[in-house]
C-alpha cells in the first residue's frame, strides 16, 4: 500500500473508534469521558480568533462559500458556517464524515468524502474562503503539494485560502536527506506506532520556502506567514505555520 492509501485506512479506522480523539488527541476527547459541547468550542474560539485576525489586518473576505480541507467531525466547518452562507466539508474518511453528518449543528453546512489525491470534484472558481487546520501534516508529498495548488484552482478571485503546515528543513528534491526525511515519515514513525498499538496516523513537514513557492507558482498572492499560537509550547520538533494567501481578481 502506498503512503496515501495508509493514512485514508488509518483515518477510516481512527474515525470509527475514536473520531474525537483523532482530531485533538488528548485523553479527554476520548469517546468515555467526552465533553461534546467542550469539544466543539475549541472550533468556534480557533474560528473566531482567526476571523478576527483577518479582520484587524483588513482583509476582506466575501461570506458566500468556505471549503474545510479535512473536515474529520466537522469541528471547524460548523464554526466556519456562523460567517458564511454555505460551507463544505471533505475528508477522505468516510467513518468522519460519517460521524460529521450525525454531529451537524448547523444546517448550512455539509459534508462529502474524497478520497481522490486532489479536489477535482470541486470545479474551479468556487469558494470565497478556504480553511485546512491540522490535516496537510497528515498528507505524504507529492498529494499535500498537489491539494494546496488546487486550493488556489477552486478558490474564487479574490478569495483567501489559510492553512496549516509544519515548517521543515530545506531539502533538495531526491537528496539523501529528503529520501531519509520520507522513508522516517511515511515508515518508520508508522510503524513505530503500530507496534505500540497506536493508530499508523503519519506527520510530514514541509518548509516555508517550499510552501510559498508553491503558492507563487499557483499564481496567488501570500499574505501572511502566522506561528500557531500554542503549539510551540507543546514541542519543539514541529513549527506548525499558518499560510494565508489570496486568488488575485481576473
Ligand atoms: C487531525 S484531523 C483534523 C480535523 C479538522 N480539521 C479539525 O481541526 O477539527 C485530520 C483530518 O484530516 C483528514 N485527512 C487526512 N488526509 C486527508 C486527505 N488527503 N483529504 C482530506 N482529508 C484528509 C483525516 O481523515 C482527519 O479527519
Amino acid at each position: 500500500m502506498s503512503a496515501f492509501s495508509n493514512i485514508e485506512s488509518a483515518y477510516e479506522k481512527f474515525g470509527a473508534e475514536e473520531p474525537f480523539y483523532a482530531v485533538l488527541t488528548e485523553e479527554k476527547y476520548k469517546r468515555k469521558q467526552l465533553d461534546e459541547e467542550l469539544f466543539f468550542k475549541t472550533g468556534e474560539d480557533l474560528l473566531a480568533r482567526q476571523m478576527k485576525l483577518i479582520q484587524d489586518r483588513g482583509i476582506q473576505i466575501s461570506r458566500g462559500r468556505a471549503l474545510d480541507f479535512g473536515c474529520g467531525v466537522g469541528r471547524l466547518t460548523n464554526a466556519m458556517a456562523t460567517y458564511f452562507d454555505e460551507v463544505i466539508g471533505v475528508d477522505i474518511s468516510s467513518t468522519m464524515i460519517g460521524n460529521a453528518n450525525q454531529l451537524k449543528r448547523r444546517p448550512n453546512c455539509s459534508f462529502q468524502v474524497n478520497k481522490k489525491p486532489d479536489l477535482s470534484l470541486f470545479p474551479e472558481d468556487q469558494f470565497d474562503f478556504i480553511y485546512s487546520d491540522i490535516t496537510i501534516q497528515h498528507i505524504p508529498s507529492p498529494e499535500s503539494e498537489n491539494y494546496i495548488r488546487d486550493f488556489f484552482r477552486v478558490l474564487a478571485p479574490g478569495g483567501v485560502a489559510i492553512f496549516l503546515v509544519p515548517d521543515g528543513p530545506v531539502l533538495r528534491p531526491n537528496s539523501l536527506p529528503a529520501r531519509f526525511e520520507k522513508f522516517y515519515c511515511e515508515q518508520v514513525r508508522p510503524f513505530h506506532k503500530r507496534i505500540r498499538g497506536k493508530y499508523e496516523v503519519q506527520v510530514h513537514r514541509i518548509s516555508q520556502q517550499r510552501v510559498e513557492t508553491i503558492i507563487r507558482e499557483s499564481n496567488a498572492h501570500l499574505l501572511s506567514v502566522e506561528p500557531h499560537p500554542r503549539w510551540a509550547e507543546r514541542t519543539k520538533k514541529y513549527k506548525p505555520l499558518y499560510y494565508w494567501a489570496s486568488k488575485p481578481n481576473d
